[in-house]
Parts: structure tokens; C-alpha cells; sequence
């Protein structure tokens, strides 16, 4: 049973003080600091749980959420064992979250992050990217990178590393390189050596390749698949090995999460890499969802893969739902990540799972999905919401 917070948006509005700083929180449900902005930036209205202070050069404000009067009331959770705790004594690896570097400033934020009773696991969510470690061509920067694997170990959380090979955030030297096959071999080579080995030894398992899909299953034809077909897979694969012998080397996409043609396609190339001797040690599944529209079959789905011989992971759990939020949307929200944990717990060889990022003040959701957000476990006043006691039950607890 729920308990429920009810809060008044004009009440808080009174008490605000000072104002705050650019890229700051300063307004939302629940929110009780700053609700005005320095000189220069504009709150602007995100979803009803969070307005931001953005440089009024960026872009148009919207209605600001202190102009808000309304009561408003949401269903919090009131489970309060540890989601990674848990995971383990329900024979899991971790439970996890991935994480960004611009949000360990935010003390609340990594209090949360760094309890290891609750994330036993971490991901970079950018900064271990091409445009993040080899921006241009030979030079590697890992200073991000570094910053959340010696997080990681000062909390005692295993790190996932994510990724070497992915079409997104990719140098324009390398997309638009126009290299021969040769030679982006070799880059390819050296980018997956460089950076696995930096964190050799730190790193549980690795995203050697990132969504080398289409939905239909057919394969992205990015500057990779365009210059040397399939074979960068190999090449990545082989070069992460030998540069981290320990690390568990992940194929990562989305949509694979239900049968269907992707996740066909999917379980085909595992089976090639197989075939032909090449280390494969994982399948990622991303698992960006939609509230009230999960795939069907996701356990029937993990078990066609784990009969591959390979490992399973939620990746970058996610549940997103149409703005405003409301509590029949968090009741749903909260049986749909029962649904995708008890997938994932009910079969042997998937070993962990990663939401993608914990807390909606720090999702992707709302700048890639207009009208779109509240997808995350915890709210964005770092609250946990009814899906924290949905991922409870989807342990079995
Ligand atoms: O680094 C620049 C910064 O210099 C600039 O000032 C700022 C202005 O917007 O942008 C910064 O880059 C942003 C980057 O995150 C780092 O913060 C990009 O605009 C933004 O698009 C990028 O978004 C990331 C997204 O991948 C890119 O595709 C999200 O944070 C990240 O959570 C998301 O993660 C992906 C996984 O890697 C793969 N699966 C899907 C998942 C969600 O898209």
C-alpha cells in the first residue's frame, strides 16, 4: 500500500530563497529551494516535477512551474530493503545505475548513488564513449571516464563499461573519415584495445558493440557496417579480449527485448560469433519502455538467448510514460518493472540489471521524447516512486 505525499506548489513558492544557479533546479512538485533564476537564464518548465534555470540564449522559456497553484499528490513506494541487497539474495550479480559526470555535484544525488545497499553496479553513461575517450584521432582522454570507475571502486560497485563501438557519438574523424577497410579495421583495433585496457581489471563487462541493428533486424549501416560489413564485430570483440582477458564482452541493443525479428537477428550473430571462435560473453538488453506497452515474452525472450550459451543483462532500464504523470500511470509503471525484473530474475543466466540512471532530475527521457518522461525509479526530488516497490516484487520479495 502506498503512502502519499500532497504538496502545495504555492506554499513552497513563498519559502523559496536566494535564487538558483544556471543549469539549477527551481521549480517542480516537491521541489523546496530556489524557484527564480540568476541573471541571464530562464526557468523553464520540464515536466511537473522538475523546471530547470537554462541560459536564456538557449532556448524559448515555457511556463514556468512557480506560476503553478494547483495541489498536487503522488504515490511514493514503501518498500525500503535495498534493490542490489536484494538482487543478491535472489541469486543475482548486481542491480544497478548508470550515471553521468555533470550529476556528481549533486551531493543528494551521489549520497543515493554510492549506497551500495541499493546500486551494486555502475555504467557511465557518456563518458566512456568514443567522443569522450578518442575525440580525435590517437588521442585518448579518460578523465570523465576515471572519474566513475574510481567511484565505482571507492563505493565496492562493479562497473559496466559502455561502449567501443557505436555509430552515435562518434568523432567526425571516424564517421566521415573516409578511411579503407584496412585502416578502420586498425582504428577500430585500437580505440577498442586502448580503452578496454585502461580499465583493465576495473571493468565487469564490457558494450564492445552498441545496437548494430535495425528494428527489422537488417544491420545499421553505419561508417562500420558500410566500410567492412559484419567483421568490425570480430575485430572489436577480439581486440577487447586480448586487452582485457577478464572482462565479459557484451553485444548491447534496444528493442530486443521481446521476440521478434531484432532480437532474432540478434541471436543469430551470437550464434555466428560462436561458430567461428570469436568472444562473445553477453547480450545487453537496453529496455527503454513505454508504460502500458511492454513486449511480450521478455523471459521467453532472455531464456532464447541464455540457450545460446551467452549471459543476459538489462542494460538501461527505463520506463517512460506520457507527461503530465498521474497515479493510474504509476500503478502501471510500477507492474511494468515488475514484469521486466521478474524476467530477468526468473532465468539463470541473466545476471544483472541496469536502470539508466535512477532518478528522472537526470534521465534522457524528456529531451529525446517530447511530452515524454517520469521513466526513471526515483523521482526527480529523489523520492522513490511506486516502481521502486514494483522492482521489489519483481525479485520476489
Ligand atoms: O557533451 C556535450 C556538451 O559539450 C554540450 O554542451 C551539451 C549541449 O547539449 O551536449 C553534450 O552532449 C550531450 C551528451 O549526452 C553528454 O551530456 C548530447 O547533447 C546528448 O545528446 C547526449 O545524450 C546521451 C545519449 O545517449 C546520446 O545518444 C545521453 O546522455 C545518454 O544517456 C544516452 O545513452 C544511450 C546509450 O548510450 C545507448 N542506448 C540508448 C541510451 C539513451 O539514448
Amino acid at each position: 500500500m502506498s503512502s502519499k505525499k500532497f504538496i502545495t506548489l504555492g506554499a513552497f513558492v513563498s519559502v523559496a530563497a536566494a535564487q538558483s544557479a544556471v543549469w539549477g533546479q527551481c521549480g517542480g512538485i516537491g521541489w523546496t529551494g530556489a524557484t527564480t533564476c540568476v541573471a541571464g537564464t530562464t526557468c523553464t518548465y520540464f515536466n511537473d516535477y522538475y523546471s530547470q534555470c537554462i541560459p536564456s540564449t538557449t532556448s524559448a522559456p515555457t511556463s514556468p512551474t512557480t506560476t503553478a497553484t494547483t495541489t498536487s499528490s503522488a504515490p511514493i513506494a514503501t518498500s525500503t530493503v535495498g534493490l542490489h541487497t536484494l538482487a543478491k539474495s535472489k541469486g543475482k550479480l548486481y542491480f544497478g545505475s548508470a550515471t553521468d559526470n555533470p550529476e556528481l555535484s549533486d551531493t543528494a544525488y551521489v549520497s543515493i548513488l554510492s549506497d551500495n545497499t541499493i546500486f551494486g553496479q555502475i555504467t557511465p553513461g557518456n563518458s566512456m564513449k568514443w567522443d569522450a575517450t578518442e575525440p580525435s584521432r590517437g588521442t585518448f582522454t579518460f578523465t570523465n571516464g576515471d572519474v566513475i570507475a574510481n567511484l565505482a571502486a571507492k563505493n565496492g560497485q562493479l562497473l559496466r563499461g559502455h561502449n567501443c563501438v557505436w555509430h552515435n557519438q562518434l568523432p567526425s574523424w571516424v564517421s566521415s573519415g573516409n578511411f579503407d577497410a584496412p585502416t578502420l579495421t586498425s582504428i577500430v583495433q585500437t580505440h577498442c584495445s586502448t580503452v578496454v585496457g585502461h580499465y583493465k581489471g576495473q571493468v565487469y563487462s564490457w558494450d564492445v558493440v552498441n545496437e548494430p541493428f535495425n528494428d527489422d533486424g537488417t544491420y545499421r549501416t553505419d561508417v562500420f557496417y558500410n566500410t567492412l560489413g559484419t567483421a568490425y564485430i570480430a575485430t572489436a570483440l577480439q581486440a577487447a579480449r586480448a586487452a582485457d582477458p577478464d572482462a565479459k564482452l557484451y553485444i548491447n541493443d534496444y528493442n530486443i527485448e521481446g521476440p521478434g525479428a531484432k532480437s532474432t537477428a540478434m541471436q543469430t550473430l551470437i550464434k555466428s560469433l560462436k561458430d567461428q571462435g570469436v568472444p562473445i560473453d553477453g547480450v545487453g538488453i537496453q529496455a527503454h519502455l513505454i508504460v502500458g506497452a511492454l513486449p511480450g515474452n521478455i523471459q521467453q525472450n532472455i531464456e532464447a538467448f541464455a540457450a545460446l550459451g551467452v549471459e543476459v543483462a538489462i542494460t538501461e532500464l527505463d520506463i517512460r510514460m506520457t507527461l503530465p504523470v498521474t497515479d493510474a500511470l504509476l500503478a502501471q509503471q510500477k507492474k511494468d518493472y515488475q514484469t521486466v525484473i521478474s524476467a530477468c530474475q526468473n532465468v539463470a543466466a541473466c545476471v544483472g540489471i541496469t536502470i539508466w540512471d535512477y532518478t528522472d532530475k537526470y534521465s534522457w527521457v524528456p529531451s529525446t521524447f517530447s511530452g515524454q518522461g517520469a521513466a526513471c525509479p526515483w523521482d526527480a526530488n529523489l523520492l522513490k516512486k511506486p516502481a521502486y516497490d514494483g522492482i521489489v516484487a519483481g525479485f520476489g520479495a
